[in-house]
């Protein structure tokens, strides 16, 4: 177990029961943050995490009350990472995305823009990437492009997006999608960067399970790339359970 607290966590950290009281609370934190957006500008911009702990949040936003109540026709969807596969492989972050919320809401799919990690050129897909977030959202006073709501993970051992340790991603200042190198398959990426990440209005982690116990406390220590995310002008909101706090509350 890593000594440490969570005290360290930059920005609003929330410890909840369980990975469904997380999802829960994530969905009605992007409700309320999709409402404000929609009535300050028009639109939303959301930015999906890949892996697995957000499938249940997509499939509470998708199901129900929930599903009813969104606008969706506000909504703008980018992602902020994929893998190097096709995107109906079955380690696509954008298929989880499309089976369990895409799919099932109603977004025009025109405003739903993939990663294109399948593509040989990843320089040039990142560079493509990078390109239309630039047309199509306003400029932080960083000059990054402003995405409303960015979503992570954190990987085990404190990566997020495809930010892993000691990858040349980490350095990238200058761009607003790069390639990135994660330590398990499918090792080719696109990633956001951070100066994209730390432009956006809103960053929300969602964390769950013991296993990511060690990583939350380093991040807390400011040892993971996951501590390199911090908002220039923006909140930062971390939705944890109660397993992955390690106790903490
Ligand atoms: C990815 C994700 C990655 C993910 C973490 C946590 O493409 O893998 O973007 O950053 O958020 O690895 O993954 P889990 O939620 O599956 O633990």
């Amino acid at each position: 177990m890593t000594p440490g607290t969570l005290h360290g966590l930059h920005g609003d950290v929330r410890v909840l029961g369980d990975k469904r009281s997380v999802a829960d609370a994530g969905a009605a934190l992007i409700d309320r943050l999709a409402s404000t957006a929609a009535a300050q500008h028009g639109r939303f911009s959301v930015a999906l995490a890949g892996g697995g702990t957000p499938r249940l949040l997509y499939e509470t936003l998708s199901s129900g009350a929930w599903r009813d109540r969104i606008d969706w026709s506000r909504w703008d969807v980018y992602f902020g990472d994929e893998r190097a596969c096709p995107p109906d492989d079955a380690a696509s972050n954008y298929r989880m995305a499309r089976e369990t919320l895409l799919d099932r809401v109603p977004i025009d799919a025109a405003r739903v823009h993939r990663m294109e990690a399948d593509l040989p050129d990843l320089d040039g897909a990142a560079r493509a990437y990078s390109a239309l977030l630039e047309a199509a959202l306003p400029r932080a006073a960083t000059g990054a492009p402003r995405i409303d709501c960015i979503l992570l993970g954190m990987g085990e051992n404190g990566h997020t997006a495809s930010l892993f340790p000691g990858t040349e991603a980490l350095a990238v200042g200058d761009r607003w999608a790069t390639r990135g190198r994660a330590d398990y398959a499918p090792y080719d990426r696109i990633t956001l960067t951070y100066p994209a990440i730390n432009a956006a209005a809103n960053v929300v982690f969602l964390v769950t399970g013991a296993a990511k116990r060690d990583a939350l406390r380093a991040t807390a220590a400011g040892r993971t790339p996951s501590a390199g995310v911090a908002p220039v002008d923006g909140a930062l909101e971390w939705i944890v359970d109660r397993s992955a706090a390690g106790g903490e509350v």
